[in-house]
């Protein structure tokens, strides 16, 4: 760990100070009406002004309190900053779950983590609508309003409620499909609620038993993924890779093997 890097404690305690007023921005921008303000990878991969606005008020509050460290975010990238100074880095998914946010579905979430020479230590997840919080640190557990959460106790992958979620891209979508078609015989159903951070919070408090998804990006999972992780869940890939954006596979430890051979038996990595 860099020298001059502060504790995981200290960073969480900004990022939740960051995400609440975020969470509070994407809220009044919502109820104030929201449309699309551009496509990104495909025409079904939008952004409105609430995401731009929310990480830009997200970089700025960052770099009022913490001005040497680095900044991955969803819409604008690196940012300048390249962190050598602090070994400190920022991820953000300004909201998560954009598509349910444009409909108003109440599952959608600021996602903010911090990195301290490449590997993430604090994560805050907020529910944009319900305020709902999960946040962790690294070996610190993972809690939601107060309460230390702990994943699902099941053992069998024929009884285990599995939460997925497919890519923007139709060829990918048609491959996970394919996929998701082939499992679900297999488990006690699926859920596609449309937020991957907040389907690894969910995981963490086993309100799902698992989760799996191709094709995450780090702000995506780097908040809910140290979240599920802490909560005693393993989060990693097929044979053996970190998890990914080729796979990111989060199963209590007594699941993680039979849902990743079930995956890696359909290919769930491959495909476009
Ligand atoms: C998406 C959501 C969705 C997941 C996609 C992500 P966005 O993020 O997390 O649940 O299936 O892979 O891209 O576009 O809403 O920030
Ligand atoms: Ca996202």
């Amino acid at each position: 760990m860099t020298r001059s890097a502060p504790a995981p404690a200290e960073l969480l305690t900004i990022a939740i100070d960051v995400a609440r007023q975020a969470a509070a921005t994407a809220h009044r921008m919502r109820a104030e009406g929201v449309s699309v303000a551009a496509t990104k990878s495909t025409v079904t991969d939008v952004v409105t002004a609430a995401d731009r606005a929310v990480e830009r008020q997200v970089l700025d509050a960052l770099h009022r309190v913490r001005p040497d460290d680095a900044v991955l975010g969803e819409e604008y990238g690196a940012g300048a900053a390249d962190g050598a100074a602090s070994g400190v880095r920022w991820i953000v998914d300004p909201i998560d779950g954009t598509v349910n946010y444009l409909y108003g579905l109440p599952y959608c979430a600021v996602s903010l983590a911090a990195e301290v020479d490449g590997e993430v230590v604090a994560g805050v997840v907020r529910n944009v609508f319900t305020g709902e919080e999960w946040t962790a640190t690294a070996g610190g557990g993972a809690w939601r309003d107060g309460r230390r959460l702990n994943c699902s106790t099941e053992v069998e992958l024929g009884q285990a409620l599995v939460a997925t979620g497919f890519g923007y891209d139709p060829a990918r979508r048609s491959h996970q499909a394919r996929v998701v078609a082939e499992l679900i015989p297999h488990v006690r159903d699926i859920r596609r609620l449309g937020a991957a951070a907040l389907d690894l919070c969910l995981a963490a408090e086993g309100r799902v038993d698992a989760y799996y998804e191709k094709g995450l990006a780090a702000w995506d999972q780097a908040a809910g993924g140290l979240v599920a992780a802490e909560a005693g869940l393993r989060v990693a890939g097929l044979g053996g890779l970190p998890a990914g954006p080729d796979l990111v596979i989060a199963a209590p430890p007594a699941l993680f093997a039979p849902l990743h051979d079930r995956l890696a038996d359909l290919d769930a990595s491959g495909g476009p």
